[in-house]
């Protein structure tokens, strides 16, 4: 059925609305222009007088001209000692016609180093191939571990190498074109690589360079001779095929793919009409305060094929809307809180919503807006937490992808239910209005406060109600700073913070490449407690 739109777009609110995205909005442009700055003018100028080609234009001439490339977590990194961006750019793009997960090192940033953000990104790019079934290419220049925190990623670090490896096993092609430094541990991406390529003159790839050699066993020795393009081609056999030069080497990276010979696993997409709500709209539809509700059938509206949304129990449990419809040809089944509480009622819907999508094997999207489960006597005699537990245990056990957008309030149990970050969703990305954390900040201090004024009450002292105040302050200012998006972002909690105009093309994306994977077994869950 087409969704009835009742947003009023010359009204007061949706203008305020608006204008706060559009400020937000503005904000996140400022932050990707610092991941897309790399190590700034100095190191980007010091890189192309090199001759070379940064990151970004590597991935754009290694893609199919005009296709879409979704790169993902350009905030990691954000709000640590470590520029944004982690020095690595990852994504999925089209090479070929065939979707792949790429991945870039950005030698502008500290040599292209590995920090404990560049690990965490790179390594969740290895799982998005590896579940997605998508072949995996590195575009490798780097000067390996970032030294001075090597603690946090020498041990860790070794999950890179194990998963290129397994990734092949899988089935699921590994390709290395390698660019420059690749040394120590990092010899090792093209080492366990299925295809490698070596740009001549620039790569090098050993596991000790001169001076350790020297200094392990008093050999005389030089870069080309240890780890030269032009010698891993002829003598050790390490490079597959040696580039003339960078675009050499991406039109070999492309040749390799075309050659590849892959087909997806999932049915092709059906025909897709646009919505017909003018996308544009999704920017005035959340409050800036959250605690107003919204209709997030005002987002379905446009977002999904046609505003075309089939609603499930409609009369039932109204604080979730549960239905059915399709993004890009792409069917999914949609769950989206409308009132930000959850109670017994929308836990048990959303159970059952869960296992009919498993039944029919549609993926799902989660529009997150919560505040979390209902609280109160009522509703822990009415038993909110059986409830809340049968649907934690539906999204935990279900096999078919799920697709998390974070519009709004993402708090409490409620980011679990709805499928937060720990229960694997395929992909999560967060609009620049979403907030998580374990409550809301006032709620927090709130609760802060009690617990000491009754710790005080114990010791038979007095509250200190200044202090008391003062703390509130700074654990509220604290909280809100902790649940907001780009510092979220910047902690790998989500895959990329995006406008919310890019939602339909976002989740197009997405469940394109959820679709190079077979449909997995069927669910079996855990006793539900009734
Ligand atoms: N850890 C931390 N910082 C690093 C680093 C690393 N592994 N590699 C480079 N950097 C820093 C440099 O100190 C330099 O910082 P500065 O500009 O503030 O002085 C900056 O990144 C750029 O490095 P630079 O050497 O000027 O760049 P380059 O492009 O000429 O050379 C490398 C890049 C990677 C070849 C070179 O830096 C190098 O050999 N690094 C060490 C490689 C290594 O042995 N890593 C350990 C592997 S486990």
């Amino acid at each position: 059925m087409t969704v009835v739109s009742r947003l009023d777009v010359s009204g007061p609110e949706y203008g305020s609305r608006r204008a706060a995205m559009l400020a937000k909005l503005a904000d996140l442009d400022a932050e990707h222009a610092k991941a897309v700055a790399g190590g700034g003018p100095k190191y980007v100028d010091r890189h192309r007088d090199r001759g070379k080609l940064l990151a970004r234009e590597r991935i754009e001439l290694l893609v199919d001209p005009d296709s879409p490339f979704l790169e993902l977590s350009p905030l990691a990194a954000w709000g640590s000692d470590f520029p944004v961006g982690a020095s690595v750019v990852t994504g999925i793009g089209v090479i070929e016609g065939v979707e792949c997960v790429i991945t870039a090192n950005d030698p502008t940033v500290r040599g292209g180093s590995s920090n404990p953000w560049t690990l965490r990104k790179t390594l969740r790019a290895a799982d998005i191939a590896l579940q997605n079934r998508m072949p995996f290419v590195n575009l490798v220049e780097s000067g390996g571990a970032d030294l001075p925190t090597q603690k946090e990623i020498f041990i860790p670090g070794g999950r890179i190498f194990r998963d290129l490896t397994r990734l092949s096993a899988a089935g699921i092609p590994t390709i290395a074109l390698v660019f420059g430094n690749s040394t120590a541990g990092g010899a090792y991406v093209p080492g366990m690589s299925d295809y490698v390529v070596m740009v001549r003159e620039q790569a090098k790839v050993f596991l000790g360079g001169p001076p350790l050699v020297k200094m392990a066993t008093g050999e005389e020795s030089d870069d080309e001779s240890l780890g030269g393009a032009e010698m891993h081609a002829r003598t050790s056999g390490l490079a597959d095929y040696l580039a003339a030069d960078e675009h050499d080497a991406l039109r070999l990276g492309r040749q390799i793919v075309r050659r590849l010979g892959r087909r997806k696993a999932g049915p092709p997409p059906g025909t897709a009409a646009v919505p017909l709500f003018d996308e544009d709209e999704l920017l005035g539809i959340v409050p800036e305060d959250l605690k107003i509700p919204f209709d997030p059938r005002e987002v379905i509206a446009r977002v999904v094929d046609g505003s075309d949304f089939d609603e499930f129990k409609p009369l039932y449990g109204a604080s979730l809307v549960t239905g059915w419809a399709s993004v890009h040809g792409h069917p999914v089944g949609i769950l989206a809180n409308a009132r930000g509480v959850l109670f017994g009622e929308e836990a048990q819907k959303a159970a059952q919503f869960i296992q009919l999508a498993n039944q029919s094997r549609t993926p799902l999207v989660f529009l997150q807006n919560t505040t979390g489960y209902m609280v109160g006597r009522d509703y822990e005699q009415g038993g909110i937490i059986k409830h809340g537990a049968m649907m934690i245990n539906a999204v935990s056990n279900s096999t078919v992808p799920h697709i998390t957008i974070v519009m709004g309030a993402s708090y409490g149990a409620g980011n679990y239910g709805m499928c937060g970050r720990a229960y694997d969703p395929r992909f999560l990305f967060s609009w620049p209005s979403a907030k998580s954390a374990v409550m809301g900040p006032a709620q927090l201090a709130g609760v802060l406060s009690i617990v000491g004024r009754a710790a005080a009450e114990a010791r038979g002292q007095a509250y200190d109600e200044e202090a008391d105040a003062a703390m509130r302050q700074m654990v509220e200012a604290q909280i809100e700073a902790e649940s907001l998006p780009f510092f979220l972002s910047g902690r790998l909690y989500d895959d990329g913070v995006i406008d919310p105009r890019d939602t339909r093309t976002v989740l197009g994306i997405c469940l394109s490449a959820v679709g190079n994977a077979p449909a997995a077994e069927p669910a079996g869950y855990g006793v539900f407690r009734m």
